[in-house]
Order: C-alpha cells, then sequence, then structure tokens
C-alpha cells in the first residue's frame, strides 16, 4: 500500500485531502502539522482529533517554534529581508523549515509522498516544492489543490459532510496563515486594493483599547535580540512577549500589493508587531555601528536576501553565500535600543553600544570639538574634482 505524507494544518482543505487521497491513490496517509504559531493544548488536540477522522493513520503535531526563530527567522533579521518594503516574510520563512521537516518525517516514516494543500496560484507551492527538491532526490510532491475536482470552498465542505469529516463550517471571509513571527491575511473583500481593510480582517492587532504610551528597550547580541526591558528572555518568550505588547499599540501593520512569484499582483495585509520594532531597531543599532560602506552595501544585500526568502529559494548557494556576509557583518551588533510606543506606531528614542563608532567629539557644535575643519576645504575641492566646472 502507498503511503503518503500530508503537510497538515488541520483546515478544510487540508482535512478533505486526507480523505481524498486515501481514497484516490488506495494509499495510507499520515498527518503532520508544524506548529509554528504556538497552538494552545485544545487547539491541538482538535487538529490530531479531525486527521483521525478524516481518515489518517496517525497526525504527528511538532512545536517548531525555537526553530523557525533561530534558523530560519533570526537570520532573515540579521540580513534586515523585508520584501517589497512592507512585509517581513513570515509565512514565507516558515515554508523551507516546514519542508525540511516533511522532509525528515518522510525519511523516518519509510514514505516516498508528500502532499501539501497550497493552491496553484501562491508562492506556497513554490517555496514547498523548490525546498523539498533541493533536499531529496527522490521525494514526490502532490498538490491536489491544483487538479482534484473541487472548485469551490462550497465542493469541499460537501465532500467533508458526506464523508463525515468533522470541519469548522463557519464560513471564511478570509485566507489567514499565521505564525510567531507573523499574520498573513487575504482573499475575500481584501481583493479590492481601493478599499480600506474592513475591521474585521485584522486578526492580532484589532479590537483592543490601544495601550498607553510606554518606553520599552531591547536588547542584542551580535545581531540577535536577546533582552526585553533588561531582562534575557528566551526567543520564543521575547518575540511572543513583544508580539502582545506591540499589537496593543497596532504596530506592525501592513497593507499592500505585492508581485507574487507566479506572475500575478496580490493585495494582501499583514500584521507583524514583534517583526516591525525588532527590525527598526535592529537597523537603527546597524546604524550606530557599522562603517559606512559595510552599512551601504548591506542594504543591497537585504533586498535580494528578502528575494530569495519570498521566492521560496532558501536552500540555494547564494543564501548560504549571503549568510556568510550578514554573520560576519554582525560580530559587533550589541547593545541596546529604547523604543516609545504610542497608539498607532512607536518611535525609537535611544540607543548605546560598546561597539558604537558615533564620536561626540567628532560631531559636537559645542564645547570640546576635535574635528578640524580646517580640512573641509580642500576634501570637497577633491571630492568634487571629475563633476566640478573648470574655473
Ligand atoms: N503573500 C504572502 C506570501 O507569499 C502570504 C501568503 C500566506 N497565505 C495566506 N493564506 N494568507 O508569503
Amino acid at each position: 500500500m502507498e503511503k503518503i505524507l500530508v503537510a497538515y494544518s488541520g483546515g478544510l482543505d487540508t482535512s478533505c485531502m486526507l480523505r481524498w487521497l486515501a481514497e484516490k491513490y488506495n494509499a495510507e496517509v499520515y498527518g503532520y502539522c508544524a506548529d509554528v504559531a504556538g497552538l494552545v493544548p485544545s487547539a491541538k488536540r482538535e487538529i490530531v482529533r479531525r486527521g483521525l477522522a478524516a481518515g489518517a493513520k496517525k497526525v504527528i503535531i511538532e512545536d517548531l517554534r525555537g526553530e523557525f526563530l533561530k534558523d530560519f527567522v533570526f537570520p532573515a533579521l540579521e540580513a534586515d529581508a523585508v520584501y517589497e518594503g512592507g512585509y517581513f516574510l513570515a509565512t514565507a520563512l516558515a515554508r523551507p523549515l516546514i519542508a525540511k521537516h516533511l522532509v525528515e518525517m518522510a525519511k523516518k516514516l519509510k514514505i516516498k509522498t508528500v502532499a501539501h494543500g497550497c493552491t496553484g496560484k501562491g508562492n506556497d507551492q513554490v517555496r514547498f516544492e523548490t525546498s523539498i527538491y533541493a533536499l531529496s532526490s527522490n521525494i514526490k510532491v502532490l498538490a491536489p489543490l491544483r487538479f482534484w475536482e473541487f472548485q469551490t470552498r462550497e465542493d469541499e465542505v460537501a465532500y467533508a459532510r458526506a464523508k463525515k469529516i468533522p470541519i469548522e463550517t463557519r464560513s471564511k471571509k478570509y485566507s489567514i496563515d499565521e505564525n510567531v513571527w507573523g499574520v498573513a491575511i487575504e482573499c475575500g473583500s481584501l481583493e479590492d486594493p481601493s478599499v480600506a481593510p474592513p475591521a474585521d480582517a485584522w486578526q492580532m492587532t484589532a479590537s483592543r483599547p490601544l495601550g498607553k504610551e510606554r518606553k520599552i528597550r531591547i536588547s542584542f547580541r551580535r545581531g540577535i535580540p536577546v533582552s526585553l526591558n533588561g531582562k534575557m528572555v528566551g526567543s520564543v518568550e521575547l518575540v511572543s512577549k513583544l508580539n502582545r505588547i506591540a499589537a496593543s499599540y497596532r504596530i506592525g501593520r501592513s497593507d499592500m500589493v505585492e508581485s507574487r512569484v507566479v506572475g500575478i499582483k496580490s493585495r494582501e495585509i499583514y500584521e507583524a508587531p514583534a517583526a516591525a520594532i525588532l527590525h527598526a531597531a535592529h537597523f537603527d543599532l546597524e546604524r550606530l555601528i557599522l562603517d559606512k560602506e559595510t552599512l551601504h552595501y548591506k542594504e543591497k544585500v537585504a533586498k535580494d536576501y528578502a528575494w530569495l526568502v519570498y521566492s521560496g529559494r532558501w536552500f540555494s548557494p547564494l543564501r548560504e553565500a549571503l549568510d556568510g556576509f550578514v554573520s560576519r557583518s554582525q560580530e559587533k551588533i550589541t547593545g541596546e535600543v529604547s523604543l516609545l510606543l504610542k497608539p498607532n506606531g512607536f518611535e525609537i528614542v535611544g540607543r548605546t553600544s560598546p561597539h558604537s563608532v558615533y564620536r561626540r567629539e567628532l560631531a559636537t557644535y559645542s564645547e570640546g570639538d576635535e574635528f578640524n575643519r580646517n580640512h573641509a576645504e580642500g576634501f570637497i575641492k577633491l571630492f568634487s574634482l571629475d563633476i566640478a566646472k573648470k574655473r
């Protein structure tokens, strides 16, 4: 009997898929659920219950948040990778991690076929399949949403009912992907990019009274955030806590039309409160510490890094090589950034580092100036020589 490992979320698509694959291929199906969001125990139990009811031989859930942050999110943070100016890549960074675990689990269970529930229009299919092909030479990938008979959500609901698969019956207004680094929301009324997102589209930053102005401090060690308000905390706790705090100020929302890998533009909204703050604070420290040439070069690298992540080419030689450059650039990115959180935004209000290259005695316009301004005239004459009119 053929065995198939399904990247399982507990949602409608992948629940139908378990049964559909089992019947169509006369296969033994297994569900693998990568927990990158921090599922509560009741949610995990429900995913297992649904998967088994849908026909899975086994449903495995693994909490991958620590590895996700350490090996995928933080390298991208160190690289200052942001896609098209507004997307901190939460979904895009999770896909290669999930693919890696699917490949490992498939090997462990001696399974040769892996299936996922991505549509044929999105980036996630590209990321999953590219990653699986990069990591394994003999795993076959099935993407039933690209060829099964169901055209609409209603078709799937009818199928689930007929097969007695327990599903969420509330109709969904949006398609949502959430993990500890951020939430992506698309579809429904969001498909008109000229219209503001309805209030109910926001998942993390909605419907709470806005917080009062408050200062926070974040410390970085070699480019990695390690403490919040002077207290050392692990990565999962730091990011989760910062999400909770910053979400109450509606920090980290973005609303954008983005260029997908498959050629279309799509309107997407994002919520990534911790990511917005950590990216801003990290870059702020780099401005304090890095020499200007490394800083400017790194800004170019950031764009390429973001594209590699977005386009699913995490497991590529270029990403590894760029990581070499990025890690070297982070050796001195140690210090603390102070921020003022306020309704709908935040400001960076201070930064310190033992490796700061800011020198007050050179920058000052007051007492104690050590800058030799007599050198400026000659410097400017030579600096402008090639473009100056002959005089
Ligand atoms: N557009 C984003 C990306 O390509 C998010 C896709 C997430 N999926 C969703 N169902 N909202 O990474």
